[in-house]
């Protein structure tokens, strides 16, 4: 049903009581064909040849991917949780990638959903091809904003020149496969902690893309960057997991305590290391992430989680901090480039203020 029975557009954390939400689809979707640089920069290395255009994922992968979503926004719908679904795309046919991964693409902050610059030029139709019949359902909500990404004007430069130093570096350190000559962010680089967004640059984050988020968040929210250790960057969301309102689980092996305490929102939080490294799967494939998957969890509430139910290591361990993990497949859908977080985008959370 339209917005009449539903709250209004809300959401500024990761982990209050979630009432709507998106869950992506994975049918059609191709590997991404972006320039080898790219690829090289955030693809795990055994894969890199599959990253050609018009090339889909095996027709196993998607099969399965798609029945894990679809049991997915089953068990959240029968939680009481309304639940939207993008539409069907032939990815093969417009060289695209997928949508099955709304969380790179949209952002809700407040009241207002924001839609991501992409920096990859697979990506630049996506939200346009598979969520517009969302967003525009969405728009009869008289207090949403919706910000749709800026257009390129002629060619995008995006790619330009890239390996020389420029904008978007963590302390100069990197060589990102991106280059600041327009703004380009994924929405998957930042996180929600109320007032305050923690961002990571990346190599599809650009300091200009922050820029452009800050002029697109409601006023009295900010966005910080997160010092993160991370060549390969692309998507803060298995890297920091904030679990609840003062407890934060993070990767060591990308950031740190002291990283994480020079943002004043966590001053007075529990930030704990995950203590294993998670296990490598080959069956399926990997083809587009680490292992660190299994931190890229979907929170229902403070007390209840979505986490893969191959990750048991993971869901017993968050059990000491009162969370109760609900084990659901995902496999297929870590295979095309992300867990339950990727795969969704909450649109109403009650969250408490901040
Ligand atoms: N780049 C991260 C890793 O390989 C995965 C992040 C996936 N996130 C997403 N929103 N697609 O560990």
């Amino acid at each position: 049903m339209p917005s009449t029975s539903l709250p209004t557009i809300q959401a500024d954390d990761e982990w209050s009581q979630l009432r709507a939400v998106i869950v992506g689809r994975a049918a059609n979707s191709c590997f991404p064909s972006e320039p080898l640089h790219m690829i090289q920069a955030t693809m795990p290395e055994q894969y890199h040849g599959h990253f050609q255009p018009n090339s889909h994922f095996p027709k196993y992968v998607l099969q399965k991917a798609d029945a894990e979503l679809d049991q997915l926004a089953n068990v959240l719908q029968q939680d009481g949780i309304k639940v939207y679904r993008p539409d069907d795309v032939d990815w093969y046919a417009v060289g695209g990638y997928t949508a099955a991964m709304p969380r790179d693409g949209l952002i809700t902050v407040g009241n207002t959903i924001i839609e991501a610059p992409f920096s990859w030029r697979s990506r630049k139709r996506e939200i346009d091809l598979a969520y517009s019949g969302i967003l525009t359902e969405l728009a009869s909500d008289g207090h949403l904003t919706i910000v749709r990404a800026p257009k390129i004007v002629g060619t995008d430069t995006i790619y330009d020149d890239v390996g020389k130093p420029q904008g978007g570096l963590v302390d100069g350190k990197y060589p990102w496969a991106v280059n600041n000559s327009r703004p380009a962010f994924d929405a998957a680089d930042f996180m929600r902690f109320g007032k305050v967004l923690i961002g990571q640059y990346s190599n599809v984050t650009n300091a200009k893309g922050v820029e452009y988020l800050r002029a697109c968040v409601p006023d009295g929210y900010t966005v910080e960057m997160l010092e993160v250790d991370d060549p390969h960057a692309m998507h803060i969301d298995a890297t920091i997991l904030p679990l609840k309102r003062g407890l934060l689980v993070y990767n060591p092996l990308r950031t740190s305590e002291t990283a994480l305490r020079r943002h004043s929102v966590l001053h007075d939080w529990e930030l704990h290391p995950y203590p294993f490294v998670p296990k490598k799967r080959d069956s399926p494939p990997l083809f587009m992430t680490s292992e660190w998957l299994c931190m890229n969890v979907l929170s229902i509430s403070e007390t209840k989680v979505v986490v893969e139910e191959k990750d048991v290591e993971f869901a017993e361990w968050i059990r000491q901090f009162g969370i109760e993990p609900i084990l659901l497949p995902l496999q297929h859908v870590h295979s095309i480039g992300g867990s339950f977080h990727c795969a969704t985008v909450d649109l109403v959370r009650d969250c408490g203020g901040s």
